[in-house]
């Protein structure tokens, strides 16, 4: 086997959904074996924690993981999973593409938005405290140090990917000192890229351009929350979470995830869209230089989606996730002539 990648199937629709991709990896030829992380109820079971007792360690290990979706509880409850292992591992750049797949309903045709989410700090740093009773604190941590960083690897993102234009989103009107610090380092990375034009925008009319014309955007670095956000946002504009992918990239180690969430609605039914995972999958492919495989089985989820006959509910189908992972199959198993 020529790479081994840490799997950490998930909650929910998770183990259905990343079960679908390795089937399809594996009809690749992709050389991958997978170190599986168990189910974090097993862990809970042994009283153990789930991130401390291996997760990381694997990862460290593998330097490359790919990450169904976790449950997080709402207001209250431990901390999420996933912003621990993005901060306990340093992965921070989230890169969320943001592009059209033909045969799905979309408000706009034609969008191809690479969005960079500094992925460390902001109001995620998780520092919140009751300063009396009836009133909460929540600090925005600002840092120079990672605005500079996520800004580097944004700019050398466009040069390597030939992108022209990068816009940085923030709110320095209001919040001066911390979005202030956010754009003067950007500022400061800019003028080493001449052929990167650089522009910016204040987040709330960002919101209102890109619901209006999206196609005016190339690339956009935001902060940790506003990136949250509209990246949410900009993939509503090209049919919803279940056909967007998203990378998080740290020094020499990165981890792939489908940005939806675990679905318990539809969890255990079979009928889970795995088209987000297996996307991010194709990223986490490219990132092992594995540039034609990566091609091949997007290729061939292209040709099944603009075939439209075997596509899951969510995207307006009726096959099941076997149905539709075994038709991905047969695509990447028998690629299109060239030209169709
Ligand atoms: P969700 O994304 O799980 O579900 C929203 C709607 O989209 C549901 O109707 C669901 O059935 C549908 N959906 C989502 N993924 C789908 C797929 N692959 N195929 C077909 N339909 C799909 O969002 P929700 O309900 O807000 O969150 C549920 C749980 O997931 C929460 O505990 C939340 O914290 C967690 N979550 C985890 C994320 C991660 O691990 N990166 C990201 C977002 C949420």
């Amino acid at each position: 086997m020529k790479h081994t990648v840490t799997l950490i199937p998930g909650d929910g629709i998770g183990p259905e959904v990343s079960a679908a991709v390795r089937e399809i990896l594996a009809a690749s030829g992709a050389e991958i074996q997978w170190d599986e992380i168990p189910a974090r109820a097993e862990f809970e079971r042994r009283g153990l924690d789930f991130i401390n007792a291996g997760v990381l360690d694997s990862i460290r290990k593998n330097r490359v993981a790919l990450k169904g979706p976790m449950a997080t509880a709402i207001a209250g409850g431990p901390p999420s999973i996933n912003v621990a292992l993005r901060k306990n591992l340093e992965l921070f750049a989230n890169v969320r593409p943001v592009k059209n797949l033909a045969g799905v309903k979309s408000v706009f045709q034609g969008v191809d938005i690479v969005l960079i989410r500094e992925n460390t700090e902001d109001l995620y740093a998780g520092l919140e405290h009751t300063v009396v009773p009836g009133v909460v604190e929540s600090l925005k941590i600002i840092t120079e140090k990672a605005s500079t960083r996520v800004a580097r690897f944004a700019f050398e993102f466009a040069r390597k990917y030939g992108r022209k234009k990068i816009h940085a989103i923030h709110k320095a009107n209001i919040m001066k000192l911390s979005d202030g610090l956010f754009l003067t380092s950007i500022r400061k990375v800019a003028p080493e890229y001449p052929e990167i034009e650089y522009k910016e925008l204040i987040i709330d009319n960002a919101c209102m351009q890109i619901v209006m014309n999206p196609h005016q955007f190339d690339m956009l670095l935001l902060t940790n929350l506003y990136g949250d956000i509209m990246s949410d946002l900009a993939a509503g504009l090209v049919g919803g979470l279940g056909v967007v992918p998203s990378g998080n990239i740290g020094e020499g180690m990165a981890l792939f995830e489908a940005v939806h969430g675990t679905a318990p609605d539809i969890a255990g039914k079979g009928i889970a869209n795995p088209t987000a995972l297996l996307m991010s999958s194709i990223m986490m492919l490219r990132y092992l230089q594995e540039d034609a495989l990566a091609e091949r089985i997007e290729n061939a989820l292209q040709r099944i989606y603009r075939e439209g006959k075997t596509l899951t509910s969510d995207v307006g189908g009726n096959a099941t996730t076997k149905e539709f992972t075994e038709a991905v199959i047969r695509a990447v198993e028998k690629p299109a002539p060239v030209g169709n």
